[in-house]
């Protein structure tokens, strides 16, 4: 056995595909070039639902204006309660209290959570009062009109939409795999959620963003680049935006992130972008001498960090913003996984000490 399952074929999908040889990701038959800063997150999510909840709109925009808007409207009260925990567990904690059901209207209340509770903590944080969601906006301009108070400039939202249907699904990752183990048991859909956000919460996973930022900074100039990051390699440390189980070449939506960063350019702040392009530069040099039998390239948290950093989230924030995307992915797999009527339930191998036989 290996004890990070590599190589195993947990589930049937109609959903995603992470070829990790030929660096392509299809999301339900389109490549993610197709679809990341070509279609909005509510296009995604249709395409993502499809065939899983029998009363399915053929365009969710409205619905998930008007899910925003109850979902507010459930939770805001409660939030001065959890505003001095991190975003993360704040975030979650709330998520927790939504109805564990099955149907389109939990599936969308879930959707809304995370944009709706972020953007409104951090209004608190800042010491001002949350904004109500305006239903009529898609989700991505409604989430940055929350938080910043205004109407944002029309390309950081489109920045954050590509960004958001960038990380909407990904195959069998960590945190997928939990929300379809919960929706095994035939619990609802925030169960499966809060075991997906549990999984996505650490850095091996969804929680390596901010420490980009945190080694960008570390690096302070390029010229420290590659100085830098032998001494972090020499020390057996790991380098935050590098590596993947399934990819042994470039993460594709590394370079969707890039394109829709470039689109922005006027918003990235010009020497944060040229750091960024020399710890990339130096770190792929460096893991290839560190590890030369084991390729390991950029994945999608490097230009994350610099994306989410650029449309103005503070960077404890990434892994929430991250869960805003990837939570319409999660609901789909919970949604196929309990179509199949099959428990997921593995056998482990017992290696602990046997019972003494009596004399
Ligand atoms: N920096 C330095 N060395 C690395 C890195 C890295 N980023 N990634 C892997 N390695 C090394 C490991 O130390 C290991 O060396 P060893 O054999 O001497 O122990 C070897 O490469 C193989 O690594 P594994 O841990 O077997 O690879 P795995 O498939 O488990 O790793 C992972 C995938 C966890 C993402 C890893 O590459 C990593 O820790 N990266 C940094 C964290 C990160 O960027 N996480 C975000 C991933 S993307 C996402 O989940 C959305």
């Amino acid at each position: 056995m290996s004890n990070g399952l590599e190589d195993i074929i947990a589930a049937e999908t109609v959903l995603s595909d992470v070829d990790g040889l030929a660096g392509r990701l299809i999301i339900r038959g389109e490549p993610l070039a197709a679809l990341a800063g070509r279609v909005g997150y509510e296009d995604v999510l249709s395409l993502l639902w499809d065939g899983f909840f029998p009363d399915l709109p053929h365009d969710l925009r409205q619905p998930l204006g008007a899910a925003r808007a109850r979902m507010f409207e459930m939770l805001h009260r409660e939030l001065p309660l959890v505003a001095n925990r991190s975003a993360f567990d704040a975030m979650r904690s709330l998520m927790a209290l939504l109805p564990d059901g099955t149907d389109l209207d939990s599936a969308l209340l879930l959707t809304a959570a995370p944009g709706v509770l972020l953007s409104a903590l951090l209004r608190l944080r800042a010491g001002n009062q949350p904004l109500t969601p305006d239903t009529d906006l898609d989700h991505a301009t409604d989430v940055l009109r929350m938080m910043g108070g205004a109407a944002p400039r029309p390309e950081l939202a489109r920045a954050l939409g590509s960004y958001l249907v960038t990380v909407a699904d990904h195959g069998l990752n960590a945190s997928t795999f939990a929300a379809r183990v919960v929706a095994s048991t035939e619990a609802g859909l925030t169960s499966s959620v809060l075991a997906a956000l549990g999984a996505l919460k650490g850095p091996l996973h969804g929680g390596a963003p901010g420490p980009v930022l945190d080694m960008l900074d570390a690096v302070g100039k390029p010229e420290n680049a590659e100085a830098w990051i032998s001494a972090e390699l020499a020390r057996g440390e790991r380098l935050m935006g590098f590596g993947h189980r399934i990819y042994r070449v470039r993460d594709p939506r590394a370079d969707a992130l890039k394109a829709a960063l470039a689109q922005i350019s006027g918003a990235v702040d010009t020497n944060r972008m040229a750091l960024a392009a020399a710890v990339e530069t130096a770190a792929l040099k460096a893991l290839k001498q560190h590890k030369p039998d084991r390729p390991l390239d950029t994945n999608v948290e490097f230009y994350t960090a610099v994306l989410l950093e650029a449309v103005g989230f503070p960077r404890d924030c990434f892994t929430a913003v991250f869960a805003t995307g990837r939570v319409g992915g999660w609901i789909a797999h919970a949604r196929e996984q309990a179509a199949t009527g099959r428990l997921i339930r593995p056998k482990s191998r017992y290696i602990g000490p046997m019972p003494k036989v009596a004399a």
